[in-house]
C-alpha cells in the first residue's frame, strides 16, 4: 500500500448509532486523535438507517469530540437498496476529490451478522469491494457453528480477497494479550520452561460481574460458549500454547495460533455449563437452556503440551471481574508448585507465586508474590479498539483472526455443544455473585497468593 493510502482514509462506520460505536469506536478515535496517530486526512462517514440521527448525541463524554465532529458526516440510507450504495459511492468520491486523490476505504460493519451479509453482497455487487485499498472490518460472532462460519467465509470470498478482510477479536488487541508473545519471546527463563515437563496445567478465566445487559435476543442465540469461549478464550489459549514464530515474523502469528487451535481436543467428561438465577425471568423464557457460565477442559496433541489440561472458564453475574491466564508449574517430591498469573484485566499485570522461608526459628515456608503492575510502571493503557483501527489502517493482520482460526475454534465449540446436547440434565444453576469454584463446587488446589 502506498503512503498516500495511509495519509488519506475514509472510515465508513455502518451502524454508527449502535452500542459498540458509542462505547468503543468513537472513544477510540478520540484517543487516537489525541495521540496524533491517525491519518492526516481522515474522514468518517457514519451510516445509519435513522433519518434523524444527530452526531452530537453520539459524542457525549468522548475525548477530543471536536476532532470527530469536524470530520464526521452521518449518511442515512437503507442497507439493502442498491441505489443507496451508488449514492454513497458518489459521496465517497466527492470526499476523495477533496482529499486530492484516492483514499483507503475502511468499511467497519458494526452491525449484527444477519445485517452484515446483505451489506457484503451490496459491496460486492456494486463493485465497491474492488476499489483499490478497500478493507472490510467485521465484528464477531463470525457464524454460529463451523458450518455457518464456512458458509460465511465463502460468502465473503465472493466479494473480497482474504487480504482485504479483518475479523475483529478485540481480545487479541488488548495490550496485556499482545504482551503474551513478548513475555514469552523476550524472557527465556519462562520460554525454556514453557512445556509439559515444567507445567502441570493451564487455566484461563474470564469472569464478569455484569449480566447480559439487556442484550436478550443476542444472548438467547449465543450463550457463554459462543460469546466468550469461541473467540476470546480460545484466542488466549492459542497465544499461550502456540510455537513462537522466528524473530519478528509477525505475519506468521495467525498461522501459529491456528496450528495451536488445530491441536486442541475437548476432554468430554470435563465440560460444564450453568445459568445464573434470575436469567430466565430476565429474558422472559422460563425454559431457556442458554448457558451464562461455561468451563471446558481441553488437551493438546502437540507433544509440547502432552498431559497438560487446559481449562477455559467464563461466566456472567459472577462475584469478581477478572480475566487471567494462570500457569501452574509442577511440584516435585520436595517442592511446592509455582504459579504464574498473566492478568489480562483489571489490575493488569504479571504475578509469580513462589515460596520463601518464613523468618523465625522454625523451618516453615510461605507462599509469596513477585508482582508487576502495568499501572505502576507504564500508566494508562490504550484501549483494544485503538489497536484494531490503527492496525487495519496500516494493513497489519497480526491481531485479527484468520478464517482458519475461526473455523478451528468452531470445531472445538461444536464438539462441546454436541456433548451438552446429549446431556441436557447436566446443567448447573448458580446464585448471582458466585465464584467459578463455588459453581463447580471445588476449591483452588493451590491456595491463594497473599
Ligand atoms: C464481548 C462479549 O465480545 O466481550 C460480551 O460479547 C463481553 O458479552 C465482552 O462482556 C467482554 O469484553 P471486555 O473487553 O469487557 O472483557
Amino acid at each position: 500500500m502506498g503512503n498516500n493510502a495511509f495519509t488519506s482514509a475514509i472510515l465508513i462506520i455502518v451502524g454508527i448509532t449502535g452500542n459498540l460505536s458509542r462505547r468503543k469506536l468513537l472513544p477510540a478515535i478520540g484517543e487516537m486523535a489525541k495521540a496524533g496517530v491517525l491519518p492526516a486526512q481522515l474522514r468518517i462517514v457514519g451510516i445509519t438507517r435513522q433519518q434523524t440521527a444527530d452526531i452530537e448525541s453520539l459524542l457525549t463524554g468522548i475525548a477530543h469530540a471536536e476532532y470527530i465532529r469536524a470530520r464526521t458526516t452521518l449518511f442515512p440510507m437503507s442497507l439493502t437498496e442498491t441505489a443507496d450504495f451508488a449514492r454513497l459511492d458518489s459521496y465517497l468520491r466527492d470526499i476523495e476529490r477533496e482529499q486530492g486523490g484516492t483514499a483507503q476505504r475502511l468499511w467497519y460493519l458494526s452491525v449484527p451478522p444477519k445485517t452484515a451479509r446483505p451489506i457484503i453482497e451490496q459491496l460486492g455487487g456494486s463493485g465497491l469491494a474492488d476499489i483499490p485499498n478497500t478493507k472490510l472490518l467485521l465484528e464477531k460472532p463470525f457464524g454460529v457453528d463451523e458450518e455457518s462460519a464456512k458458509e460465511l467465509v465463502k460468502h465473503i470470498e465472493r466479494s473480497f480477497s482474504s487480504e482485504q478482510v479483518y475479523r475483529i477479536d478485540h481480545y487479541l488487541a488488548k495490550e496485556t494479550v499482545q504482551n503474551i508473545l513478548f513475555f514469552r519471546r523476550d524472557n527465556p527463563l519462562f520460554e525454556h520452561t514453557w512445556n509439559s515437563e515444567a507445567i502441570e496445567r493451564i487455566d484461563i478465566l474470564a469472569s464478569e460481574t455484569i449480566g447480559i445487559e439487556g442484550r436478550v435476543a443476542f444472548y438467547e442465540q449465543t450463550g457463554a460458549l459462543r460469546d466468550l469461549v469461541q473467540s476470546h478464550l480460545l484466542q488466549l489459549a492459542a497465544l499461550t500454547l502456540m510455537t513462537l514464530p522466528e524473530k519478528d515474523a509477525w505475519h506468521e502469528v495467525p498461522q501459529a495460533r491456528q496450528a495451536a487451535l488445530r491441536a486442541l481436543e475437548v476432554v468430554p467428561d470435563r465440560i460444564y455449563r450453568g445459568q445464573y438465577e434470575g436469567y430466565r425471568d430476565e429474558v422472559g423464557n422460563p425454559d431457556s437452556m442458554v448457558e451464562t457460565f461455561a468451563s471446558i477442559t481441553l488437551s493438546s496433541t502437540d507433544p509440547r503440551w502432552s498431559d497438560v489440561p487446559i481449562t477455559l472458564t467464563t461466566g456472567k453475574a459472577l462475584g469478581e471481574k477478572k480475566t487471567e491466564i494462570v500457569i501452574t508449574y509442577r511440584r516435585t517430591d520436595i517442592s511446592q508448585s509455582n504459579r504464574l498469573t498473566l492478568r489480562i484485566q483489571p489490575n493488569e499485570g504479571i504475578e509469580l507465586c513462589f515460596f520463601a522461608k518464613r523468618p523465625g526459628y522454625d523451618r516453615t515456608i510461605e507462599r509469596v508474590p513477585l508482582a508487576f503492575a502495568y499501572a505502576d510502571h507504564f500508566g494508562a493503557l490504550p484501549d483494544a479498539y485503538e489497536h484494531v483501527l490503527l492496525d487495519a489502517l496500516r494493513g497489519d493482520h497480526t491481531l485479527f483472526a484468520s478464517s482458519g482460526e475461526v473455523l478451528e475454534s468452531w470445531r472445538i465449540v461444536d464438539a462441546v455443544r454436541k456433548e451438552w446436547d446429549a446431556h441436557p440434565e447436566a446443567f448447573l444453576h448458580y446464585e448471582q455473585g458466585s465464584s467459578p469454584e463455588q459453581i463447580l463446587k471445588k476449591t483452588a488446589a493451590n491456595g491463594e497468593c497473599p
